[in-house]
C-alpha cells in the first residue's frame, strides 16, 4: 500500500524513480510524485492519477539531479489530488518527505502546528511529518527525523531529503517495510525489494524503529538512539528477475497469472514431496520433534483471498491431519483475547508478507508464546522474516491486484502441510502416498481446467450486464464460493455474495430473481446430491444457474442454464481446480465492462495500513 523508491548515485535519478514507481504502481495508484536534487535545489513534480501522468509531467518539465525520492499513493487521509500527492515539504521548503503508513495523532499535531503559525497545503497526515522534521532540522537530517518521529504515533516507512544535504536520503521504518538497495552506481531506498530488480544486486532490510541514511558511497542503519546496528546484506539476484513482472503476450497481469498456475502449483510442490516416507518435507518449518508432537490445535490467520485459502486449510487439516483448526480474520484476531491452549500453533497466510493486520496478528500470537508459521509468497518480506518458520509459495511476483495464483499455491501448500501433520499422526504410508500421487497430478488438472476459457467467455457475454451474483458451494467449495464472489466484486464492481449452498435458504434466497445468476460449485463428490437440491431451489425461483461441474455431467445439465466443466480430482483438491473458472469468469466480465482489471478502483496490492 503506497510505494516508495529513492536513489542517490552517479546517474540521473528521475528515470530510475519513474521505472521504480512503475513497478510499485500496483501498491497504490491514486497519485504519484518525486523530488530530485541538484546542488542546493530540490525539484518537485507530482500529479493526481497514475504514474503515466507523472511521467508526462516529468517529460514536460524534467526533474534534474542524481538523487531523489518518489512515491505512488493509495489515499488514506485526503482525496487523490495534486496537492495531496507526495512528496510534502516543510514550511521553509528545506525538507521533503514521502511516507507510507498512517500518523494516528496527526490531527492534534496539525492543530498544534497551525496554532504556531504553520500553513498546511494538503489534507494528508504526511505533511505533519514534513513540518515536524523541518522544525527539528539543524543541519543533520537523520537527527531531525529521529526527533520528529519521537512525537508521532502510528506507522511509517518514510524517505526524506534536505536541500542543504545534497545526495543524502534518510529513511525510517515502523510497521511499513523499507529496504536499502546496493547497486554499482549508487544506493537505493524502497518499500519493496521487487522495485529494485536490475538496479541493485544486494539489499538490506530495515527492522521496525530503525533509521537509515544512504548517499552515493555509503549506507548506515541506526537504532532509536542513533547507534549503528549490524544488518545482514542479502543477495537478491536469485529471487528477482527484471523480466519477471512483465505481462508477456497477455493483455493483463491477472490473465498471465491465471495461466501460470500449472507451473506455480508445481513450483510450490517442487522438492517437497518424498516417496521414501510418503510425506511432505519443508526446509523452513523450524519445529522441533517435541513441538510437532505437542501441537493439538491450529489457528490460521489472514486477510482477503489468503483468508479464503485458510478456510480451505481448515477442511484439509481436519480431514487429513485430524487437527482442530480455527481461521480468524487477522484484523479481528489482533484485537481479541481468545483463550489459546499452549499447544496451539499459529499459521499466518499471506501473499505479500506485508499485510499490516496479518503481521500484527502473528506478532500477537507469538507474544502469547505460540510458534508462528508463515505461508508466504514474497521472499524476505516482514512476515517471512519474523515468523518462527514457514513455507514459501515460490509463485513469483503477483502483480495483478486481484490475487489468483497465490490462492492456488497457498491451498497447495496447506494440502502438503496437512499431509505432513497427518503423517505424524494417523495417516498410513499408503494414504500418504496416495495423496502424493494425487498432488503430482494436480498441475495437469489445472492445465485442463484452463481449457474452459472459451466456455467461460461465452457465459461472461451472457451475464456481464447483471448487477448481482450469488456464488454457492458446500464443504471444501464453500471457501471457493467466497473467493469467486470476491474476485468478481473487486475487479468488475458487481455486487456478489458467496454462501454455503444450503445456507442461502436462510435469507439470501430472497435476492434470487431472473436477473441474479447463481454460480454453483457442483463437481462430483460426497455432497453432490445435496448441492443439486440447492440448485433446484434456485431454479424453482427462476434464478439463472451457472454450474461449475465435472466433465460430461448429464445430471447437472438437466438443471443448469450454463455449464463450465473441470476435470475430476479428489474432493480435497477441488478448491484449486474449481477456482480457475471463477478467476476467468471474473476476469472476462471485468474486461467486458471496461474495468481496469490489474488496478481496480480503490484497491492496492498489499495493505500495509490497518
Ligand atoms: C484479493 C486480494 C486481497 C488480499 C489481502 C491479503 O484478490 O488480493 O484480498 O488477499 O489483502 O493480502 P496478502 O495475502 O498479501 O496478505
Amino acid at each position: 500500500m503506497c510505494g516508495i523508491i529513492g536513489f542517490t548515485g552517479q546517474r540521473e535519478a528521475s528515470p530510475i524513480l519513474l521505472e521504480g514507481l512503475r513497478r510499485l504502481e500496483y501498491r497504490g495508484y491514486d497519485s504519484a510524485g518525486m523530488v530530485t536534487g541538484t546542488g542546493s535545489s530540490l525539484h518537485l513534480r507530482k500529479k493526481a492519477g497514475r504514474i503515466a501522468e507523472l511521467t508526462k509531467a516529468v517529460h514536460t518539465a524534467p526533474a534534474p539531479g542524481t538523487f531523489g525520492i518518489s512515491h505512488t499513493r493509495w489515499a488514506t487521509h485526503g482525496g487523490a489530488t495534486d496537492q495531496n500527492a507526495h512528496p510534502h515539504f516543510d514550511a521553509t521548503g528545506t525538507v521533503a518527505v514521502v511516507h507510507n503508513g498512517v500518523i494516528e495523532n496527526y490531527l492534534s499535531l496539525k492543530h498544534k502546528l497551525q496554532a504556531e503559525g504553520v500553513t498546511f497545503h494538503s489534507d494528508t497526515d504526511t505533511e505533519v511529518l514534513a513540518h515536524l522534521i523541518g522544525r527539528c532540522y539543524q543541519g543533520d537530517l537523520m537527527d531531525a527525523v529521529k526527533q520528529a518521529l519521537g512525537q508521532v504515533k502510528g506507522t511509517y516507512g518514510l524517505a526524506a531529503v534536505s536541500k542543504t544535504e545534497p545526495g543524502v536520503i534518510v529513511g525510517a521504518r515502523l510497521g511499513s517495510p523499507l529496504v536499502i538497495g546496493i547497486g554499482e552506481d549508487g544506493h537505493y531506498l524502497a518499500s519493496d525489494a521487487n522495485a529494485l530488480a536490475g538496479f541493485a544486486d544486494k539489499v538490506v532490510y530495515l527492522n521496525d524503529r530503525q533509521i537509515c541514511q544512504i548517499d552515493q558511497d555509503a549506507w548506515v542503519i541506526r537504532n532509536q538512539d542513533l547507534d549503528t546496528v549490524d544488518a545482514a546484506v542479502q543477495d537478491i539476484r536469485h529471487f528477482l528477475g527484471e523480466g519477471e513482472s512483465d505481462k508477456g503476450d497477455y493483455p493483463h497481469h491477472m490473465l498471465k497469472e491465471i495461466y501460470e498456475q500449472p507451473e506455480t502449483v508445481a513450483n510450490a510442490m517442487r522438492g517437497r514431496l518424498d516417496d521414501s516416507d510418503s510425506t511432505a518435507h519443508f526446509g523452513g518449518l523450524n519445529l522441533t520433534a517435541k513441538q510437532l508432537r505437542n501441537i493439538d490445535r491450529v489457528v490460521m490467520t489472514a486477510c482477503g483471498t489468503s483468508y479464503h485459502a485458510g478456510l480451505v486449510g481448515e477442511y484439509l487439516f481436519e480431514e487429513l491431519a485430524r487437527l482442530p483448526v480455527e481461521v480468524e480474520y487477522a484484523s479481528e484476531f489482533r484485537y481479541r483475547n481468545p483463550p489459546m491452549d499452549p499447544r496451539t500453533i499459529l499459521v499466518a497466510i499471506t501473499q505479500s508478507g506485508e499485510t499490516a493486520d496479518t503481521l500484527a496478528a502473528m506478532r500477537e500470537g507469538k507474544r502469547m508464546g505460540h510458534p508462528a508459521l508463515a505461508i508466504c509468497n514474497a521472499v524476505g518480506s516482514t512476515i517471512a522474516r519474523e515468523a518462527d518458520g514457514g513455507v514459501y509459495l515460490h509463485a513469483g511476483p503477483e502483480i495483478g491486484v486481484a490475487s489468483t495464483k497465490a490462492f492456488t499455491s497457498q491451498s497447495t501448500v496447506l494440502t502438503m502441510l496437512a499431509l505432513y501433520f497427518g503423517r505424524t499422526r494417523h495417516l498410513s504410508s499408503l494414504q500418504g502416498q496416495r495423496i502424493i500421487d494425487e498432488l503430482r497430478a494436480l498441475p495437469d488438472a489445472i492445465r485442463k481446467a484452463l481449457g474452459c476459457h472459451e466456455q467461460v467467455k461465452k457465459i461472461a457475454n451472457r451475464y456481464a450486464e447483471c448487477n448481482n451474483f450469488l456464488y454457492l458451494g458446500r464443504q471444501y467449495l464453500y471457501p471457493v464460493a467466497l473467493e469467486g464472489a470476491l474476485k468478481l466484486k473487486e475487479i468488475s464492481y458487481i455486487h456478489a455474495e458467496g454462501y454455503p449452498a444450503a445456507e442461502m435458504k436462510h435469507g439470501p434466497i430472497a435476492l434470487v430473481d431472473p436477473h441474479t445468476p447463481s454460480v454453483f460449485l457442483v463437481p462430483r463428490g460426497n455432497v453432490f446430491d445435496k448441492v443439486m437440491s440447492n440448485m433446484q431451489e434456485i431454479k424453482a425461483r427462476r434464478g439463472p444457474v451457472i454450474a461449475v461441474c465435472s466433465e460430461g455431467d448429464r445430471e447437472v445439465a438437466t438443471v443448469a442454464d450454463d455449464m463450465i466443466t473441470v476435470p475430476d480430482v479428489p474432493e480435497y483438491l477441488q478448491p484449486i481446480v474449481t477456482a480457475i473458472p471463477l478467476q476467468l469468469l471474473a476476469y472476462e466480465i471485468a474486461v467486458l465492462r471496461g474495468c481496469d482489471v490489474d488496478k481496480p478502483r480503490n484497491l492496492a496490492k498489499s495493505v500495509t495500513v490497518e
